[in-house]
């Protein structure tokens, strides 16, 4: 287990947080001091507009932004930094294939394949994109244990999709997908794959060109980063075919009056001043990750979990959802008939923060039947002693609540 890392978040040393049990990181991670100071750094030091300057400073900008790009593509192990388009957030960049490569692609009456795990964010882009186009939206159900029913996957790519979209963690259910298996039948269908990286990037060892995947999104703050710095991978293949969504500076190589030609990839997708601080705390986000070790932090968080599931499953009434095994750092549950708003309440009065809602995923929380579910996630700051606080507190809950059990 990974030990000692709170003191390395401030935010955790902060009087009003001395005592906070965050069980909250699938929302949002809290960040190292190395990330905050980088930024502070950047801005103290070498803030100027990248890419525009002639001046040494603007060149230490551009170098810290450029760096920033070459570490996010080999964290993921794209094949080049070209690959690597900066967005605010995991959503932005969905929406982004959505209006620069399946606005082009997609023709009335074809099929866009996506599953009901999804987070609204890789959900609601494609069914606009669906009205948009004429296209037709279609679904892979996941089974009793949030899984994906992989024969049903079979059928739906024999009606020939164009696209498939789907996350390779579920927020929701916690439920890991074999993803590098789905894109490889999903190919042989001739079918392009947008993934979904937003919760496993932050917790694994993710390897984009092992998974062979076209499109990969994932969000720069459930990863230690900072707010407002996402990522868009964009296969090489791919780039010929991905026009620009947003238009103005920098985007573009020449403009005239009537006409304008784009930058290069993957300048012509960033439009405008880019937020060069973000990046360069991701990057220190990754080094951060990347000392302790991809591998050291999914240990973690499977320790974490497997104590949390063992203690979960001892409260009578508990309802837990998702997977029994094989299950992310993320776990949604119910207790009895207790609200999961008034148990995150409840829970919140003993400095335990927990998520409660439908977690951006109505179409999971219809599936199971419920309008909400509490959920409890870890990341590396999270302790075995954490675990147990939540269970103290789900227990002094029961009898609080005892009436709705
Ligand atoms: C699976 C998944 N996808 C996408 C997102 C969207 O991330 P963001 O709000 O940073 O764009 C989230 C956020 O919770 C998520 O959990």
């Amino acid at each position: 287990m990974l030990t000692d890392l709170r003191k390395e978040f401030p935010l955790f040393s902060a009087a009003a947080n001395r005592d906070l049990v965050y069980l909250d990181s699938a929302a949002t991670a809290q960040r190292p001091q190395r990330v905050i100071t980088a930024m502070n750094d950047f801005y103290a030091q070498d803030n100027a507009n990248p890419h525009r300057g002639a001046y040494r400073l603007a060149e230490r900008a551009t170098q810290h932004y450029e760096a920033a790009r070459a570490k996010v593509a080999a964290f993921i192990h794209a094949a080049a930094a070209e690959e690597i388009i900066f967005t605010r957030n995991a959503t932005e960049a969905v929406n982004f294939i959505a209006y620069g490569w399946a606005d082009h692609h997609v023709q009335p009456g074809e099929v866009i394949l996506v599953t009901e795990l999804e987070h609204h964010s890789n959900l609601v882009p494609w069914q606009m994109l669906a009205q948009r186009r004429g296209a037709i939206l279609k679904y892979i159900e996941f089974d009793d244990q949030g899984h994906l029913r992989l024969d049903q996957m079979e059928e739906r790519l024999r009606e020939r999709p164009r696209l498939l979209a789907l996350t390779q963690v579920s927020n929701a259910l916690g439920t890991i997908n074999p993803v590098a298996e789905i894109i490889a039948r999903a190919h042989e269908a001739g079918v392009v794959v947008v993934v979904d990286g937003a919760q496993s990037v932050p917790h694994m060892r993710v390897d984009v060109q092992s998974m062979q995947a076209d499109f990969f999104v994932f969000s720069g703050h459930k990863m230690l980063g900072p707010l407002g710095i996402g990522v868009l991978y964009a296969n090489q293949r791919h780039h010929a075919g991905l026009q620009p969504v947003l238009y103005g500076g920098d985007m573009i190589s020449s403009v005239d009056y009537h006409h304008s030609d784009w930058n290069d990839m993957p300048w012509k997708m960033e439009a405008g001043t880019q937020h060069v601080a973000g990046a360069v705390g991701l990057a220190a986000a990754i080094d951060f990750l990347g000392e302790i070790g991809m591998e050291a932090v999914a240990e973690h968080d499977h320790t974490l979990t497997r104590h949390a599931l063992e203690q979960l499953q001892k409260l009578d009434r508990i309802i837990l959802y998702g997977p029994r095994e094989n299950h992310a750092a993320v776990i949604s549950f119910n207790i009895g008939a207790i609200h999961p708003h008034d148990l995150a309440t409840f829970l919140d009065q003993r400095g335990i923060a927990i998520r409660s809602g439908h977690h951006c995923a109505q179409l999971v929380m219809r599936k199971l039947g419920v309008a909400a579910t509490a959920r409890a996630s870890f990341y590396l700051y999270n302790t075995l002693e954490d675990v147990d606080r939540l269970i103290d507190g789900l227990n002094a809950a029961k009898e609080y609540f005892g009436k709705w059990l």
